[in-house]
């Protein structure tokens, strides 16, 4: 059907080497991207300048030959279509006018308003889609909603996401109407993108393990679950990664209750546990450390190596535990290519199928 490696593994075929990119692939630690953005002045006209979003899109699959490329933009961009204004202060990362009381929820934009802000990011998508490699799968992407109202209500982003959380206690009802909002709005969004060229999605639940027990099946699985449901209902077959970092045994069965065709993990587990608990649900993501790009060296390659031996039994992708950073060293990222694409071969044993 398709010989693109990362949509196969999505498929779960076990594949001798496992198709590899990197969460953040598009950023600063490469001088071209740094480049680019000193193009377009700042970051929120980078995402919304098609032509220099694509191209930094394209960057890192040109340096490095990824299977995948990710869609240039931000999670914000989907609450500012929304209404509330949002803006990136210099070294302090994402400010957004705080949506946190029944009027402001009501204030915003009904959900079919978004393309009006967003019709940007889908001529990145067109652009994309034609100039791609072809072996090169393109990945679209939204925030979760608990991620994403954690921004909007707190209107910054916060260690432990404490204004949300007093946000739910304090007022349920106006918590949930706004993760609906969200929910609603990211179907819609992911829809245009997949309508504009994307082939899978992402959904970054970056701030998952901030939720608890009944909380985490409520704010973190059931929106998940519903935006999948809806996007698979309009688009039938359309690969979705989920990804809700920190989740810890969270991580267990949520692809299956979710819908997702892929979870991904971050490194607080190990890969031999996600090939025992998660593997057997279908194909996994990740989930090499992040720090390991900085730091280079013998344990780069040793650890890439365990991580695609700890897998090969089952489909998998090659990706870090979160974004690379931006004092990684774009050196160690061909290098940790080049352990896995030299060193791998099926590992021990017969293959599931
Ligand atoms: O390669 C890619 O992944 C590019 C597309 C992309 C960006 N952000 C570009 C970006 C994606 C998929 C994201 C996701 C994103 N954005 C998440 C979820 C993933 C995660 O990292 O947990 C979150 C929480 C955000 C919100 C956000 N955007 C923050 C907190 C920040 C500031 C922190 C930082 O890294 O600077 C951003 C800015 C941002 N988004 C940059 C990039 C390349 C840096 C902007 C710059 O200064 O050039």
């Amino acid at each position: 059907m398709t010989d693109k490696t990362l949509l196969r593994a999505l498929r779960g075929e076990v594949l001798p080497t496992p198709p590899i990119w990197l969460m953040r692939q598009a950023g600063r630690y490469l001088p071209e991207y740094r480049a680019t953005r000193a193009r377009a002045g700042d970051f929120l006209s980078l995402c919304y300048t098609p032509d220099l979003a694509a191209e930094v899109s394209l960057q890192p699959i040109r340096r490095y030959g990824f299977d995948a490329a990710i869609l240039f933009a931000d999670i914000l961009l989907l609450p500012q279509a929304l209404g509330p204004k949002l803006w990136f202060a210099e070294g302090e990362g994402p400010r957004m006018e705080v949506t946190a009381s029944a009027a402001a929820v009501a204030a915003l934009k009904p959900v079919s308003a978004i393309h009006e802000t967003l019709a940007p990011v889908y001529e990145t998508v067109r652009i994309l889609a034609r100039e791609l490699p072809r072996e090169t799968t393109l990945i679209g992407f939204a925030g979760a909603p608990w991620t994403v109202v954690s921004y909007m209500i707190a209107g910054r982003g916060t260690p432990d996401q404490a204004p949300a959380h007093a946000l739910k206690a304090a007022n349920r009802a106006v918590f949930q109407a706004l993760i609906d909002k969200i929910t609603d709005a990211t179907v819609e969004y992911l829809s245009a993108q997949v309508q504009a060229g994307v082939e899978v999605v992402k959904l970054f639940d970056s701030w998952a393990g901030s939720l608890k027990g009944a909380d985490f099946t409520d704010f973190a699985l059931k929106p998940t679950a519903r935006i999948i449901a809806a996007l698979k209902a309009r688009h039938p077959g359309v690969p979705v990664i989920a990804f809700p970092r920190e989740a810890g045994p969270g991580y267990v069965g949520f692809a299956r209750a979710t819908g997702a065709d892929c979870v991904a993990i971050d490194n607080s587990v190990s890969a031999e546990w996600a090939a025992g608990h998660l593997q057997p649900d279908g194909c996994v993501q990740g989930n090499l450390d992040p720090a390991l790009m900085v730091e280079g060296g013998p344990r780069l390659i040793s650890e890439t190596r365990r991580i695609v031996q700890a897998f090969s039994r089952g489909p998998h992708i090659f990706n870090l535990g979160h974004g690379i950073t931006p004092d990684a060293d774009p050196d160690n990222v061909t290098r940790m290519v080049e352990a896995i694409r030299s060193g791998a071969g099926p590992g021990p044993g017969p293959a599931p199928h």
